[in-house]
């Protein structure tokens, strides 16, 4: 069973040693060093060039290296065969990770500071309690989920909204785009970890923004299209947001003079949330490939009419 590696980013050598460890007739192939399209049986992807999955003819699944798995969507030739995406523990771990750092970043007024040691101002703001600030989290699936439990283990006041109800200890929940204004009313701190489908793309737009009480922050870590990029400029410019930390972006890298970079409400970092690591990520790749030989339900299967 030959499996394909496409990925400009993860690294195909710890992959395959992660690999090996565990499948001793491993035969892993890294694009665009392909041999024979008609021995690969699986594509290990991460945004593969559109088109090129469909020049395997023996393709039995597809298992993104990644969550958000909308840029393989977008592939009108992508081939009919299972889509995987990745849930691991690295995953949900380093975003966990960086969801609480730039909200603590945010809660403590960490923006303030750097902005007073520009000005050589030295000005004490007194902590106020986690619970004085109010998260709300967009998604609360694998990630948003562990994120929304994490904040409120930290002692925020925590509300999350997904597409259907759900119920987190300690957590607010809203369903459904009719609670969408009632979810923002109450948030100072908004964290959008939704996957990027044709009902989520602009939601973060004036609409949303205009929800948001006077002051409120916006994360965004889920992907650069759900944010309407002038709407966002808008809100900053008219000081009814405070800042936004942008981790995603509609285009990447973010040219150079995209006005993100230099705006000093912005925070830009440059898609590194997150990272899948192969230490633990070829788990779940290798109880899949189990699967798939024992011809059982595969894990993290897409919904491909659902988008996610
Ligand atoms: P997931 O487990 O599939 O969870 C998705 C959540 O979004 C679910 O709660 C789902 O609601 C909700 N949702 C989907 N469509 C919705 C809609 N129309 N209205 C309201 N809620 C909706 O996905 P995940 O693993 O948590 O990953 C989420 C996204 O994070 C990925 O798709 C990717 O774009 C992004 N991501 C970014 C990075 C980074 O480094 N920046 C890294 C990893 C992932 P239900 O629960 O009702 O289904
Ligand atoms: C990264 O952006 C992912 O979707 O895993």
């Amino acid at each position: 069973m030959a499996i394909l590696f496409v990925s400009a980013i993860d690294d195909p050598v710890a992959w395959r040693r992660e690999l090996a460890r565990r499948l001793p007739d491993l035969d892993f192939r890294v694009w665009p060093e392909v041999g024979d399209p008609a021995d690969i049986e699986v594509a290990l992807v991460w945004r593969p060039p559109p088109g090129l999955l469909a020049g395997l003819p023996n393709l039995r699944l597809i298992q993104a290296l990644s969550a958000g798995i909308e840029a393989l969507l977008a592939d009108p030739t992508l081939p009919d065969v299972p889509l995987c995406r990745m849930v691991d523990e690295s995953l949900t771990v380093t975003m966990r990770e960086f969801v609480a750092a730039t909200v603590l970043f945010f809660h403590r007024g960490l923006d303030r500071y750097a902005r007073r040691q520009r000005q050589v101002r030295w000005r004490l703001e007194p902590p106020r309690p986690a619970a004085a600030t109010r998260v709300g989290i967009m998604g609360l699936g694998v990630l948003g989920g562990d994120v929304a439990r994490t904040l409120a283990g930290l002692g925020f006041r925590v509300r999350g909204w997904s597409r259907r109800g759900k119920t987190i200890p300690g957590v607010e929940t809203f369903a459904g785009p009719d609670a969408l204004a009632d979810f923002a009313a109450a948030v100072d701190v908004l964290v959008c970890l939704l996957p990027l489908t044709p009902a989520t793309e602009g939601i973060l737009d004036s609409r949303l923004f205009a929800a948001l009480p006077r002051g409120a922050v916006v994360i965004n870590v889920g992907r650069g299209r759900h944010l309407v990029e002038r709407d966002l400029l808008d809100a900053l410019d008219r000081g009814h947001l405070r800042a936004a930390w942008l981790d995603v972006f509609a285009e990447e890298p973010l040219p150079d003079d995209h006005p993100f970079w230099r705006h000093p409400r912005i925070h830009v970092t440059p898609h590194a949330a997150a990272w899948t690591h192969p230490e633990t990520a070829a788990e779940v790749v290798v109880e899949n490939l189990r699967r798939l030989r024992a011809g059982e339900p595969l894990r993290h299967r897409v919904d491909r009419a659902r988008g996610y």
